[in-house]
Parts: C-alpha cells; sequence; structure tokens
C-alpha cells in the first residue's frame, strides 16, 4: 500500500529501479552507483522508497568510508556513537567487527539509539568483510505490526512513555567503573510507546527489546505483560524481510518504523560491517 498520491507519483517515476523483497518491507534499488553525487530528485525519491519500504538494499557498493558519509549526510545531520575510539579519522563511522574474540551482540530486536532524546532517523549499513555463510540481518515493519494489535492492546499502549536505557545495551561494552559517568551523560529517556512517523503520519509500535526497560505509570508486572506482547510482535516471519550480505551490499533502514537483529550464527568467523547513522526528530503520538 503506498503513502499517499504524492508518493506514488514520486515512486512510479523514479530514476532507479525498485525490487520489493516482500509485500510490506524490504526492496532492491537497482541501477545507482552510490559512489557518485547523486541529484536531489534521486535523494528525493530514495527518501520516499525508504519511508514506503522501511529498509532499501543496494548490492555492489564499494564505497570508501568518506563516499558513505557523504551519500548519508543528503539524507541530514549523521551523530557519532559514544563507543566510537576518539582516534578514529571518520567519528560518523561506527565499526562494528565481530570475530573468533567477539560474538555478534546485535541479536536482539532494536531501532538504532532511541535511548537518545532524539533518536535516528535512519542508519545506512554497509558490508565491509561478510563470512561464507550465515550473518543475516533481519528487519520487522513496525507499522504492520501496529496495525496487526488487537483493538483493546492498541487503545491501552496508546499515550503511554517507555523508558530507554543506554547501559541496558552497551553496559558489558563500558568498564563498570564507568557506568556512572555514562548514565549521567546519556540518561533515561521516555519515548511514546505508539509513535506517529512524521513523513507518513502512519503509528508503529517503539518499544524494543534491546533499549526499552519499562513502561511508565504501569504496575511493574503489567507493564513487562505488555512490553513482551508488543516487542514480541517484531518476531513475526509476516512482518519480516531477511537480507542475505555480500561484501558492497548496503541497507539503509528507518529507524522510526522498523526494528533489526543481526543473526549471530558465524562465530568464530569475521564479519566487519560500516554504520553511519542518520539524525532523526523527537518521538511524538498524534491522533488521528
Ligand atoms: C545494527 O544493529 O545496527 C547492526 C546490524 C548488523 O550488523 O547487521
Amino acid at each position: 500500500m503506498a503513502l499517499s498520491e504524492d508518493t506514488d507519483d514520486i515512486l512510479d517515476s523514479a530514476p532507479f529501479g525498485i525490487e520489493p523483497q516482500t509485500p510490506t518491507i524490504g526492496a532492491f534499488i537497482t541501477g545507482l552507483d552510490l559512489s557518485q553525487e547523486q541529484p536531489q530528485d534521486v535523494i528525493d525519491a530514495l527518501r520516499a522508497a525508504l519511508v514506503e519500504w522501511k529498509v532499501i538494499f543496494f548490492r555492489d557498493q564499494p564505497l570508501s568510508e568518506e563516499q558513505h558519509i557523504a551519500f548519508a549526510r543528503r539524507f541530514g545531520e549523521l551523530e557519532v556513537h559514544p563507543v566510537t575510539p576518539k582516534d578514529q579519522e571518520n567519528q560518523e563511522i561506527l565499526r562494528i567487527t565481530h570475530d573468533e574474540n567477539s560474538k555478534g551482540a546485535e541479536n536482539n530486536w532494536h531501532s538504532d539509539v532511541t535511548w537518545r532524546p532524539i533518536p535516528s532517523m535512519g542508519s545506512i549499513l554497509r558490508a565491509v568483510e561478510i563470512p561464507a555463510v550465515g550473518s543475516d540481518t533481519l528487519w520487522a515493519n513496525m507499522e504492520a505490526a501496529y496495525d496487526g494489535l488487537p483493538d483493546d492492546i492498541k487503545e491501552l499502549a496508546t499515550g503511554l512513555e517507555a523508558e530507554h536505557n543506554f547501559l541496558r545495551a552497551f553496559a558489558s561494552r563500558v568498564p563498570a567503573e564507568r557506568h556512572a559517568e555514562m548514565a549521567e551523560k546519556y540518561p533515561l529517556q521516555y519515548h511514546p510507546v505508539i509513535r506517529t512517523h512524521p513523513e507518513s503520519n502512519r503509528k508503529s509500535i517503539y518499544v524494543n527489546v534491546g533499549f526499552v526497560d519499562r513502561i511508565m505509570g504501569m504496575e511493574e508486572d503489567k507493564s513487562r505483560a505488555l512490553l513482551d506482547f508488543l516487542q514480541s510482535t517484531a518476531k513475526r516471519p509476516e512482518y519480516q524481510v531477511r537480507l542475505k550480505w555480500q561484501p558492497g551490499t548496503i541497507a539503509f533502514w528507518d529507524n522510526r518504523s522498523s526494528q533489526h537483529y543481526a543473526t549471530s550464527d558465524y562465530f568464530p568467523h569475521r564479519r566487519v560491517m560500516e554504520r553511519v547513522t542518520v539524525c532523526g526528530d523527537r518521538p511524538y503520538y498524534k491522533a488521528d
């Protein structure tokens, strides 16, 4: 289903190919060389495709770090992740490396940096080194997940806020003696459990296993039960798309309407990914 007549028009006349991978989430974009500066009409159409398909894929894009950053910058300001080493040359690149010394740890459903007051609009992940088999990433369409909720759960969840916690995911990567400092630097954040997409006006489930501890204003057991129910929707295959990576594949996803899960099935083999993350806006809920 398309977003609006305007979006339909932009996508119908898009200056590239669009190959959907499921009815509602995930599409390959063909016919673009992202190492080259793209005209504004291509960027506008990519943005429309991103909002429509939640995650768009590109094959065979051997970009330098600078080209990766330049492409991402066309969609907004870029963020620097707190775990990026301070001496790394391109601070906007988040390098995610796993090998025999480090097992893949991104195997939980989440959208990126929801522990920030203003979480990310989108993430652009490029495969640098990929094991011979395995290490697929899955994305779930959290708008479809919202649409599929029973009416009484929609009613219960609407208007509530959830607590998002940086240390829930990153405590193991920061020495224990720095936890208090990190908690001060990245304080708990409160975002709507159901959010409205600022471009499409669609609603989605905005709580994730990676960063969310509890729903505010509810007893602990009720908060846990509602969180478990809402978060489990991402696991439904009907809402998912799954990507098999190759070196040079890029996935660009919308953090406002999707969650992702990186399969950790390739230990002790090596997998190197580089992510550039585009800033977004403060999540909100707006009634129809
Ligand atoms: C991420 O969770 O941002 C990384 C996903 C992946 O490595 O496939």
